[in-house]
């Protein structure tokens, strides 16, 4: 949808099908978005939306049911789904790397935290043993971790989930990466907690101008941390613009009800509404707007294929017939 000349990052066209008992699981259709250098993307969407999928297999790391059926992913200009494994290796890690959904379960259960630190600086820095074993801490501490060389011998299960999430950010950043993926970082933690870890990660971007593509359900967590903001709904992006613009005027009726389901300082709870009906199965045949039938300004129109993207004003695109 955005062929920015010079990003770090472009998607484009990508679509992923899972095959399943049930059937063959159209999961993301023609996703294009791109990340600039230093730049910090959202991407935001209900439940199933795509957000995760989408970031593994940009990291190359997608589910072995799943598969890549169209498009492509080019990281500074190189097309990654066209590498063999071992180059495409070479990226993950160094170039870019993932803070993955879930921490806890993503960490290696029977090996301690600070050692699996350690294998990703021995794998992607020259550094030593010794020498990474001091990285390590200092990565550790970096990331507030409390009582370092303690914590470097724990466990996974021993340790908080804040603290696993902690560690999942100094594993991602560990080699220095251009860009980072932090899926639902803060999702599962206390409120506190979020904002401390959310904080952290974008202090860690900033000191080491490094592009972020931050994934969350929550449009107003992202809304105030991310540059751009990327919309999608049930496998489609569904709209693309600067964050303020985003929030001043959304385009697509999905961000508009999104949007009016984010609380808001302001907000009184009776204003929050949900949105009507719900995410379409996605084994089953779809209209060209995987939208129409939540949609309030739905019209015959919708079900011509194919699936629009205006670019409304400049950077701010919209797949829909008839937007707001
Ligand atoms: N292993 C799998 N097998 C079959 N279908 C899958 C699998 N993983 C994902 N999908 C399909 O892909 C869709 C998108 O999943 P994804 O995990 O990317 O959603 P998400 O936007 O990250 O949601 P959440 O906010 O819950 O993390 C799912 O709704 C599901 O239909
Ligand atoms: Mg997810």
């Amino acid at each position: 949808m955005t062929g920015e000349a010079g990003a770090l990052l472009v998607v484009e066209d990508l679509s992923i099908e899972f095959r399943t008992r049930e059937g063959i699981v159209r999961a993301l259709e023609r996703a294009s978005f791109t990340v600039g250098q230093a730049e910090t993307v959202g991407v935001v969407g209900e439940s199933g939306s795509g957000k995760t999928i989408t970031a593994h297999a940009v990291m190359g790391v997608l589910h072995p049911a799943g598969r890549v059926t169209g498009g492509s992913v080019r990281f500074r200009g190189a097309d990654l789904l066209a590498l063999g494994e071992e180059e495409r290796r070479g990226y993950c890690g160094r170039e870019m790397a993932i803070a993955f959904q879930n921490a806890r379960a993503a960490l290696n259960p029977i090996r301690p935290v600070g050692r699996q630190i350690e294998d990703v600086l021995l794998r992607h820095t020259d550094l030593g043993r010794s020498a990474a074993r001091d990285r390590a801490l200092e990565l550790f501490a970096r990331v507030q971790i409390p009582d370092p060389p303690r914590l470097h011998g724990a466990y996974p299960f021993e340790l908080s989930g804040g603290m696993c999430q902690r560690v999942m950010i100094a594993l991602a950043v560990a080699g220095s990466p251009a860009l980072l993926i932090a899926d639902e970082p803060a999702t599962g933690l206390d409120v506190a907690t979020q904002c401390a870890v959310l904080e952290l990660i974008e202090e860690l971007a900033h000191e080491n101008r490094m592009a972020m593509l931050l994934i969350s359900h929550d449009l107003g967590l992202v809304g105030e941390r991310a540059d751009r903001v990327v919309v999608m709904h049930a496998g489609h992006v569904v709209e693309i613009a600067p964050s303020a613009e985003l929030f001043a005027a959304p385009r697509h009726p999905y961000t508009a009800r999104l949007l009016a389901t984010t609380p808001h300082p302001d907000s009184r709870l009776a204003d929050l509404r949900p949105i009507p009906g719900s995410v379409p199965d996605l084994r089953e045949a779809l209209p060209p707007c995987r939208y129409r039938y939540r949609c309030e300004r739905a019209a015959p129109e919708c079900d011509e294929p194919p699936l629009p993207r205006v670019e409304i004003t400049p950077g701010h695109f919209v797949a829909c017939r008839r937007p707001l």
